[in-house]
């Protein structure tokens, strides 16, 4: 059965040289229709997510460590196009931000790297990764063909290619990038809207190969993607995927290892044994590449995380969890499955699969060439296991598991059998540390305030804030005359509210009167209830609040949020009294922000209190307070139990949106992905928080005197928050269980 395929597909030509001058490895990358051909050889390459700012540019050395041990080859990562251009024209590459930085990183660790430039990366990134600013391009009209948007995007996917080009970080010039991706998942967006579509991929493949980069360009999830580009599979199972052309290779793009946490949702879970398996039949299927995403999900930072209550915790049920540690038993059970693909792959990259059933549910996949042999076989019975007899061997499959025999005799692998099981990890209070915690109440605005800007109507969110604050007030007065009998039949009247989302306190009178929000599936609200007026002039003010803004779809440039309408009084003497084309005034953001109270200097501009006198659940309070960093280099985070909604800063440092009053509800049953494990039991968080602790970043801390500021939304009791110690219970690299510490 063994065939090589003639058709061999050079993108670049046959070259790969060693350079006489230096040290460095110019290698050639191009592939055909069984795997990548890296400097002439074909590889089966192991590939894993880390998206450089979803953890410290002091993690990033141990996390690639930890892939690499992992048995990984590649790093994939997105590329952020609103970090890295914040306003038009202007770029950013420091700290968090350091794509070169990172991507040296995976060279020195002798890794190759995939970048996904996009420019549109959904990833439950802010916007998808689009710059908000992107959005007031007159006439523009996202991810099709238009001219406005085309334009922007290729100014910065070539920033980006030229950026890797003047640092040598692509593979034909030394560096580790072996792949590069352009848009992402754009196939059903083209299907969707026909010809406009097609013109843009059109657009953008030619903008792609036109930038050189000497190396092969993938389209996940996109199955129109022209020669030379690969189209990949991106999902929970890809075995039955097939690229669109013989001649190239069959690659699994992102093979969900958990997935993300909505607030108000479970947190997902994803077990070893399906992600194993799930890997295991792509590769009998003749597959050569697979990505884990995410490998390390790690944490949104700051205001990061995307609409749709994406939480600040990425953690994604990843091999290595959010804070850096080693998630068991899932990254050593991929391991032991890495190297026993590494030891199939000289078969596998010479023949292409026979396959036979030797019964019911069985499947065996023999790759076997002059030199090699390698056999993987196969039970998809969900329940039951079942004994295979394979040239004369007896072997034993657990229900829905694969085998794999490297020599077509050794069994050195079974994705269901989890040999370490590993600990769970743990969250340990940190005792001896106690916050004394300082308040500040953020006045409520109402038409009065000076700084306020006045227009007719509701304006939509975006369009006022430009998501320089998550927060925007709605500001109006509504005027009843004292001998008017404003009161219908001695009832209070009915303050209604629509909004397209995603929270909305409401103020009457300074005195708050209630919060509604949306949910993570719809972040449309209606606010209803009774208020009391005064004769005179009554203050409304309505702060809306987004929570991210929206990562998925096409049209960014309608996405909508905010108060848009209608806002009316039911049940005064005259009817019903419109509000909405009333004259309204608007604040984009809150006091606090504008005096950087997260900020040392900014803090210190206001009074605080504390003590007895210390503010409780009270909707909107600021808290501060001074604290040392515990002893170690273990992970911390805040526990953050007894609050409700608002945001964490440590040392002037967004650790991202905090909201533990959101429980995860709904069927729990959908926090467990893949096959047979999707009706098995919730086994995290249900009935309580999506999100309790906060990752602090060890590299924000110094020694002493750290300042933390939570600004409280919903009202909550500060004195209940604390630190903890993130201890993961894992099991070594030797298989040997490493003591957990009980602080
Ligand atoms: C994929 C997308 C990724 C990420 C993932 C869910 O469809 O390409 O960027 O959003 O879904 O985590």
């Amino acid at each position: 059965m063994w065939r090589i395929n003639n058709n061999v597909f050079l993108l670049m030509g046959l070259w790969a040289f060693i350079s006489s001058s230096s040290s460095t490895v110019f290698a050639s990358v191009t592939y055909d229709g069984k795997s990548l051909i890296i400097n002439g050889q074909r590889r089966i390459l192991i590939s894993g997510s880390i998206h450089y700012p979803r953890s410290t540019p002091q993690m990033w050395p141990d996390l690639i460590q930890k892939a690499k041990n992992g048995g990984l080859d590649v790093i994939q990562t997105y590329v952020f196009w609103n970090a890295h251009e914040p306003t038009p024209g202007n770029y950013y590459f420091e700290g968090r931000y350091d794509l070169v930085g990172f991507l040296k990183l995976i060279q020195q660790a002798g890794l190759y790297a995939h970048l996904r430039i996009g420019p549109y990366v959904c990833a439950e990134w802010n916007f998808g990764g689009f710059p908000v600013w992107l959005k007031y391009i007159p006439g523009i009209e996202f991810r099709t063909d238009n001219q406005p948007f085309k334009a922007a995007m290729q100014k910065f996917t070539r920033k980006i290619v030229h950026l890797m080009k003047s640092e040598n970080l692509f593979a034909s010039q030394g560096g580790p990038i072996i792949l590069s991706q352009i848009e992402n998942e754009y196939g059903p967006i083209e299907w969707e809207i026909g010809a406009p579509g097609k013109a843009y991929t059109k657009w953008f493949s030619r903008m792609a190969v036109g930038l050189n980069t000497g190396i092969p360009w993938v389209m996940c999830k996109q199955e129109t993607a022209p020669d030379p580009f690969i189209d990949t599979c991106n999902g929970f199972y890809c075995e039955k995927f097939k690229p669109n052309n013989n001649n190239k290779p069959k690659m699994f793009t992102e093979n969900w290892t958990g997935w993300y946490t909505a607030f108000g949702g479970p947190v997902p879970y994803r077990p070893v044994e399906d992600l194993a398996y799930s890997v295991a039949r792509f590769i009998q299927n003749n597959g050569s590449f697979v990505n884990y995403y995410m490998y390390h999900g790690g944490t949104n930072f700051g205001r990061t995380a995307a609409g749709l209550f994406v939480t600040t915790s990425y953690d994604y049920d990843a091999p290595i969890d959010e804070y850096g540690l080693i998630r068991e038993p899932k990254w050593s059970h991929l391991r032991s499955m890495h190297k026993a693909i590494k030891q199939a792959e000289p078969a596998l990259l010479s023949a292409y699969p026979t396959v036979t059933w030797p019964g019911n549910n069985l499947e065996v996949h023999v790759f076997e060439s002059k030199t090699a042999c390698a056999a993987f076989l196969a039970n998809y019975d969900p329940k039951s296991s079942a004994a295979m007899k394979f040239r004369n061997r007896k072997y034993n499959l657990p229900a829905w598991s694969v085998s794999i025999l490297p020599d077509c005799k050794t069994e050195v692998f079974n994705t269901a059998k989890v040999l370490n099981k590993g600990g769970l990890a743990k969250m340990i209070p940190v005792n001896d540390l106690s916050f004394s915690w300082q308040s500040y109440i953020e006045q409520t605005v109402t038409t009065d305030d000076a700084d306020t800007l006045q227009m007719q109507g509701m304006w939509e969110q975006l369009n006022v804030t430009r998501d320089s604050s998550d927060y925007l007030w709605y500001l109006t007065d509504v005027n009843i005359h004292s001998n008017e009998g404003f009161l219908k039949n001695g009832q209070d009247p009915i303050l209604k509210v629509m909004s397209a989302g995603h929270v909305l306190h409401v103020f009457v009178n300074g005195k708050l009167l209630g919060t509604v929000y949306g949910t993570s599936n719809d972040t449309r609200l209606t606010f209803s209830d009774g208020l009391k007026l005064a004769a005179g002039v009554n203050k409304i003010s309505l702060l809306s609040v987004t929570v991210g803004l929206p990562n998925t779809g096409l049209h960014f440039e309608r996405y909508s949020s905010g108060v848009l309408g209608p806002v009316t009084i039911e049940g005064l003497d005259e009817g019903t009294r419109d509000l909405t084309e009333h004259q309204w005034s608007y604040k984009v953001g809150l006091k606090g922000e504008s005096l950087s109270l997260h900020t040392d200097s900014g803090s210190s501009s206001v009074e605080w209190i504390g003590g007895s006198l210390l503010v409780q659940k009270q909707p909107l309070t600021w808290y501060k307070a001074i604290f040392d960093a515990p002893t170690g280099d273990d992970p911390l985070a805040f526990d953050m139990k007894t609050m409700g909604k608002g945001e964490i800063w440590v040392n002037g440092q967004s650790i991202g949106r905090h909201w533990p009053a959101y429980i995860a509800s709904g069927n729990c049953n959908d926090c467990n992905y893949g096959g047979i494990f999707s009706d098995s039991k919730c086994v995290t968080n249900c009935g309580e928080p999506s999100q309790r602790w906060y990752h602090v970043p060890r590299a924000w801390l110094k020694p002493t005197g750290n300042l933390a500021v939570v600004f409280e939304e919903l009202g909550g009791d500060p004195t209940g928050i604390s630190l903890a110690r993130r201890s993961s219970g894992e099991v070594g690299i030797n298989g040997s269980l490493e003591m957990v510490s009980t602080v």
